[in-house]
Order: structure tokens, then C-alpha cells, then sequence
């Protein structure tokens, strides 16, 4: 990238304010089983929250299998490994994708961050302070499965949407997570989204069962905040590398998402002054350098 068109894009970054001062919101997207539809689920929500004048980044969090921008179709240069490398500032490293989407890429080489120097450690510390309160919302989209990196993402953050679909196999993966996270973190709050219905009956059925058995053997409050039908539009859309709500707006899928982030904007959240974006990823790395 030219230097003329480095500053042109940094300053449109710059330019972004959030629409609210209540301060930034951190939440993960995760889930048990793999392949459920976290990536696609937190891209078009992101885009669906934007379109409805929130402030949002999207950080790919699944570390070394990160494709959140082969879903949108951008090449993605720089990660946050090059931030903590000290080579780059926090908005050279905020891609521009598509629909004006702010993302940071997963990027590899992160197994090199447990040797950061000091140096490395305050050039980082500066540059991640300076989001704080630049954005409504950071979402990250963590690697599937019940792992350690998933459950670090999910208790640093405000709260986690854990995504199912209705197959049993995804529930018992998706309440496993929930059991994991709850026992070692009980203070996490959840979210569910139940993806691939086949009406909307479906999800809250499914969101309903799930709930019960989390509220009476973990004692845990697992409220359903939506459901995303089984649409061959959004296949289509991953094949296109364009993100569904944008190539298919008027879609089943993409008006399931855009009422999910309706409904979810409609209810308060109760701010968390105590987490802030650096607070999150002190969290975060110092766990991985005790490794
Ligand atoms: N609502 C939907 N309707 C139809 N197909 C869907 C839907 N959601 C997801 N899919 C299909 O599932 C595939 C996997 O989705 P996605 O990559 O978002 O899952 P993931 O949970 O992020 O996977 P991983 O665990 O590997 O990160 C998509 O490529 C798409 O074909
Ligand atoms: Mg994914």
C-alpha cells in the first residue's frame, strides 16, 4: 500500500467514534462443536449491528485456522502478531472489509509472542489503550472445540455467545463448553443462538431444553438470543467470499440475523467498568506466557 493511500485509510479509521459513550462491549463468539457457524454468525452479526449504527470490530481469534477474511475476501496483511512485534500501530493493523466492517485477521506466529520483550510489551499496551472507547463493540470469533484458548477469550469478555445448531451432537459439545467455562469462571455470562433451523419453533425449543438443564445442573442462566434458519444462500454466499447479509440482504438467513441483533441491542447490558480492551488482552497474553 501507497503512503498516500496508508494515511488516507488510517485517518477513516480514525474518524470512527462510537455511537454511545457507555464504553466498549467485549464479547466472544464460540461453541462446542466445530463447523456450527460461529465465523459466518459473527461476521453478519457484525455487519447487522453496524447497519443498525453500532461501532464494531471484529477480531478473528481462531488462531492459526483464522478465515474470517477468506469469508469476507480480503487479503488481510497484518495481524496482532505484527502489533506485538512492535512493527505496526493498532490501526494499521484494523483492516478495512467489506460494508466499511473494521476486522483484525488471526494471522499465524503467535507462538512467538511468549518472548516479547518489554519494549514490545508497553509498544503494545499504548496502541491497544487507544481502541478503548473507539468502538460500541468488539466481537471475537474464536476456533471451535472445548479449548483453553476459546475459555481465556470468554473470561476476559463481557459476555459469550456460545452458537449450536439443533443436533444433539452440537448441544452435549455446546453444554460441555458451558459446563467448562461455568465451573472454572462462574461469574461468565452466556448467550445462545441456534443456527441451521428449519423454523423458528426450533430454536426455541432447542434454546429452551438448553436452558433448563443449564439453569438446574449449573446453576447457570443460558437466555436464547435468536435463531438462524438453515438457508443454502448462506453456502453460497461462502463460496462467493462475500459475507450473506451483504450479497443476499433480503435472504431468510440474513433477516434472522439482523432481527437477532435488533432484539439483542433492544436489551440493556449492564456495563462491566472494571474490563477495558487492554485489561482483556493483558489477560490474555500473561496467560500465555505462563504456558
Ligand atoms: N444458517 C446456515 N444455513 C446454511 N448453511 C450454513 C449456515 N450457517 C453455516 N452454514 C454452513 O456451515 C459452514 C461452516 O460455517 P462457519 O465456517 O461459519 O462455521 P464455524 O463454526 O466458524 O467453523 P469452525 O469451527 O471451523 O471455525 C459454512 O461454510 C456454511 O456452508
Ligand atoms: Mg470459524
Amino acid at each position: 500500500m501507497s503512503d498516500q493511500a496508508q494515511a488516507l485509510r488510517n485517518m477513516i479509521l480514525q474518524q470512527n467514534k462510537p455511537s454511545s459513550n457507555k464504553g466498549t462491549r467485549i464479547l466472544t463468539v464460540a461453541s462446542g462443536k466445530g463447523g456450527v457457524g460461529k465465523s459466518n454468525f459473527s461476521l453478519n452479526f457484525a455487519l447487522s449491528l453496524q447497519k443498525l449504527g453500532q461501532k464494531v470490530l471484529i477480531f478473528d481469534a481462531d488462531i492459526g485456522m483464522a478465515n474470517l477474511d477468506v469469508l469476507m475476501g480480503v487479503p488481510a496483511p497484518y495481524s496482532l502478531y505484527h502489533l506485538f512485534q512492535g512493527q505496526r500501530s493498532i490501526h494499521d493493523i484494523i483492516q478495512l472489509g467489506p460494508g466499511g466492517l473494521h476486522f483484525i485477521a488471526g494471522g499465524s506466529g503467535f507462538r512467538e509472542l511468549l518472548h516479547l520483550t518489554e519494549e514490545q510489551l508497553q509498544h503494545a499496551d499504548r496502541e491497544i489503550s487507544k481502541v478503548q472507547g473507539e468502538y460500541d463493540l468488539i466481537l471475537f470469533d474464536t476456533g471451535a472445540g472445548l479449548s483453553r484458548e476459546a475459555e481465556r477469550f470468554i473470561r476476559g469478555s463481557h459476555e459469550s455467545i456460545i452458537v449450536t445448531t439443533p443436533e444433539p451432537t452440537s448441544i452435549t459439545d455446546a453444554y460441555a463448553l458451558v459446563k467448562m467455562v461455568s465451573h472454572s469462571h462462574p461469574d461468565a455470562k452466556f448467550k445462545l443462538i441456534v443456527n441451521r433451523v428449519l423454523d423458528q419453533r426450533e430454536g426455541r425449543q432447542t434454546a429452551e431444553k438448553m436452558d433448563l438443564a443449564a439453569q438446574r445442573f449449573l446453576n447457570v442462566q443460558l437466555p436464547y438470543a435468536g435463531a438462524i434458519m438453515d438457508d443454502p444462500h448462506v453456502g453460497k454466499a461462502v463460496r462467493r467470499q462475500t459475507p450473506f447479509s451483504l450479497a443476499y440482504p433480503d435472504c431468510q438467513a440474513s433477516r434472522d440475523i439482523l432481527a437477532t441483533a435488533r432484539s439483542y441491542l433492544e436489551i440493556p447490558h449492564v456495563g462491566d467498568s472494571t474490563r477495558t480492551v487492554k485489561g482483556f488482552f493483558h489477560q490474555w497474553l500473561n496467560r500465555k506466557r505462563n504456558l
